[in-house]
């Protein structure tokens, strides 16, 4: 089945007489003597979620409090000692590594995702490399089949997040990654309403180590948020699809614009970043000047959002006027007009 359809119909109940839609469960505890509590068995919830972007990616997930959660929670299943990681990847991935190394408790080898013999030269002794399917802010893309096969030779293990390009776009399990990690706070929930994150695997000694991790940690998501970034995920695919049409159409206006320096677009996807000639004074007056896109931090929601990336110590390395822009569900050309009366003329 296509893409689509599997968000629409997978993780549903199927008997005859249920609902078509698992309910909220709210329970920490089950009946029985087995011991089944819900922070080790999870519950039909999450289940329901977890089947269906498993499904979407081509293996089984674990779901997790938050992207972060997934994120800490996938380097505690996989344990490495030595790591490979973009040097412009998300900043609160760089939080997170930069904290392990500071415990002694990592290696971490910086690379440029882009440079594939980069990476490939980086990889003897590493036990994971971690990639994203377009960096945040920067959307650069790296060559997940290349870098999968050369981490196979050295028995590195690959993890991408693929929250940018989603199941949608980009699935990189079948390009060779052993875990995809996302932040289902943004595209697969969709509506800028809940924390959630996923790590999905193809291999079952992996998924068993993920989900003793949510275990040990307790890093579980709540019952409502499951029920929504599910709800959420039923729509993905006409939701990405829109935001793709509309980014490729605002990349080329964007292009032509005088006042805009540089565009960055992937090729995929709903993320767009692009730099204004006048720096950070124009960027900050365009997020002010802007009524229908959102000036916000998060993204991959039905409402287009931008920020000014460079205001953050994480991302001081990103040019001054970036500005990122998740684009959403609204007509096309009322987000381009909107983005003419906001961007100051040069
Ligand atoms: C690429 C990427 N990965 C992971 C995360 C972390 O997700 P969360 O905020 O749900 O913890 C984010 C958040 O912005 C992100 O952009």
């Amino acid at each position: 089945m296509h893409p689509a359809s599997v968000a629409v119909s997978a993780g549903r109940p199927t008997g005859v007489g249920e609902p078509l839609n698992h309910p909220v469960v709210l329970a920490s505890n089950f009946r029985g003597e087995a011991g089944d509590y819900s922070r080790w068995i999870g519950t039909p919830t999450w289940q329901a979620l977890e089947d269906a972007v498993g499904a979407l990616e081509g293996g089984t997930a674990v779901s997790f409090a938050s992207g972060m959660g997934a994120c800490s929670g996938t380097l505690f299943a996989l344990a490495p000692r030595v790591l490979v990681i973009p040097s412009n990847s998300y900043m609160g991935m760089r939080d997170l590594v930069a904290e392990l190394q500071a415990h002694q408790l990592l290696e971490v080898r910086w690379v440029d995702t882009a440079d594939t013999a980069a990476v490939i030269a980086a990889l003897p002794g590493a036990d994971v490399v971690w990639l994203e399917t377009a960096t945040n802010p920067l959307l650069e893309v790296a060559d997940i089949p290349a870098i999968a096969a050369a981490a196979a030779e050295v028995g590195a293990k690959v993890v991408v997040d693929n929250t940018f390009a989603t199941p949608i776009c980009r699935r990189p399990l079948s390009e060779g990654a052993t875990v995809v990690v996302h932040s289902g706070t943004k595209f697969i929930g969709g509506h800028s309403d809940l924390l959630i994150g996923l790590a999905i695997t193809t291999d079952p000694e992996v998924h068993e180590r993920l989900r003793r991790s949510r275990h040990v940690n307790g890093t579980t998501p709540g019952a409502m948020e499951a029920f929504l970034a599910l709800r959420g995920l039923r729509t993905l695919a006409l939701r990405v699809e829109r935001g793709e049409a509309s980014a490729q159409a605002l990349v080329q206006r964007l292009r032509a614009h005088p006042a805009v320096d540089d565009v960055r677009y992937p090729g995929f996807g709903a993320m767009v970043s692009f730099v204004l000639r006048g720096g950070a004074a124009a960027a900050d007056a365009t997020c002010r000047a802007a009524r229908l896109v959102v000036a916000a931090t998060s993204l991959g929601g039905v409402e287009t959002t931008m920020e000014r990336r460079q205001k953050y110590a994480g991302d001081s390395h990103v040019p001054p006027g970036l500005l990122r822009m998740s684009v959403g569900i609204e007509h096309v050309d009322d987000i381009w007009d909107d983005l003419l009366q906001a961007i100051p003329a040069v």
